[in-house]
């Protein structure tokens, strides 16, 4: 049995996301452990309260960002364009999905490329994996920002989802050195960003060193690809694959933790990311340190339906941000950045035990 094509494994990863629960079963993203301090007397109206922030030189409406999913394939199109149409009312940044299958087969640019056809002003972050910056360097990196006409770059780190894909790309060797090198070429931000297993400190320090713009954590206790790759595995017979999926069901920094370290660890801005699922853990990860809350799956069950499913949804999530901001008395998103919180449980001991000095947390 061969490899399957990139496409096909696009299709494969959709399907399987919309039609299984693939998040994670026990690991969670430990927000339950960040309690934001009720005010009873906020001195604030609520119609009063301003949810928008500053991203990248850019004024947003809201600190929230639709992660990068699709496009390399047929079909996935309409998702795209979807996803850009709320992006673009809402005035929210997208990113898209890895645009590697558009670089070996250009006419798959056009499912990239519809984002900024259908919104021309829209803050669109390109995508592409850090193990393919490997050989391509900043040639390719130019190329997937060119062919967009991106303003960010998003460099994906996976090695777990690399080990359990059967015919994963596992040589990360040289992936900072060419990190570095693309940080250093491209004139436009650079966003490196995990898929559900989280940034440390350790690599956070690292990557603010070598000129990466932004950290996106992508945590642990949202969508978990060592579930998905052992779904395909188990489809297409790859029975050793399934097997270490299996055994890292449960791997992985959950998103709090990881939004603590990065931000601990650094003076860049922060995307807190896998696992939010509503505006209260936004609320909780801006209180925490991160700059913006990205989502991905959730969006993606609402896109396939229609653009206006994707606005309702995310304008509810504005409305949960908005009563947490009321109900600790934060009139803007700077004041949410400075609201007290309370960090107990396991993600207390975490903290403690990493030795991580976090202005919120007193140990
Ligand atoms: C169907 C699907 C496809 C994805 N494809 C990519 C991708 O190509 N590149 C990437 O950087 N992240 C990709 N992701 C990961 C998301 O951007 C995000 O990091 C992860 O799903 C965690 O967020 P969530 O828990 O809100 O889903 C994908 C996620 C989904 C659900």
């Amino acid at each position: 049995m061969g490899e399957s094509s990139i496409e096909v494994r696009k299709l494969d990863h959709i399907r399987i996301c919309l039609e299984k629960d693939v998040e994670f079963k026990q690991k969670t993203t430990w927000f339950e452990f960040v309690e934001l301090i009720h005010i009873a007397a906020p001195e604030l109206d609520y119609v009063d309260i301003d949810t928008s922030t500053e991203f990248l030189s850019r004024k947003f409406s809201a600190p929230i960002l639709i992660e990068g999913m699709t496009g390399g394939a047929k079909g996935t199109e309409i998702i795209n364009r979807n996803l850009a149409i709320a992006a673009s009312e809402l005035n929210i940044p997208i990113e898209l999905g890895s645009q590697r299958a558009a670089l070996e087969k250009p006419e798959l640019a056009e499912s990239f490329r519809v984002v900024r056809d259908v919104a021309p002003d829209v803050f669109l972050i390109a995508n592409i994996g850090g193990v393919q910056l490997i050989k391509g360097g900043i040639r390719l990196a130019e190329e997937v920002v060119k062919m967009v006409d991106a303003n960010a770059l998003a460099v994906h780190l996976n090695p777990l989802h690399e080990v359990v894909q059967p015919y994963g790309t596992t040589s990360f060797k040289g992936v900072l050195e060419a990190i570095k090198s693309v940080a250093e070429g491209l004139p436009i931000p650079i966003i490196v960003k995990e898929v559900g297993y989280g940034i440390c400190a350790e690599l956070s320090r690292r990557l603010e060193e070598i000129g990466v713009a932004v950290i996106d954590v992508g945590g642990a206790g949202g969508t978990n690809w060592a579930l998905i790759e052992r779904i395909r595995a188990l489809e297409k017979g790859f029975f050793e694959h399934a097997a270490i999926g299996k055994t890292f069901l449960e791997w992985g920094i959950p998103t709090a933790a990881a939004t603590i370290e990065a931000h601990a660890s650094t003076k860049i801005p922060i995307i807190a990311s896998g696992g939010i699922r509503n505006g209260l853990d936004v609320a909780k990860a801006i209180a925490i340190g991160a700059s913006m809350a990205g989502i991905a799956r959730p969006l993606l069950q609402h896109a396939v339906v229609g653009p206006d499913k994707v606005v309702t949804f995310l304008k509810q999530m504005v409305s949960e941000l908005k009563t947490a901001m009321f109900l600790t008395g934060c009139r803007d998103v700077g004041s949410l950045k400075k609201a007290k919180v309370a960090i107990t449980g396991r993600l207390l001991e975490w903290v403690k035990q990493r030795g991580i000095q976090h202005p919120k947390v007193r140990l």
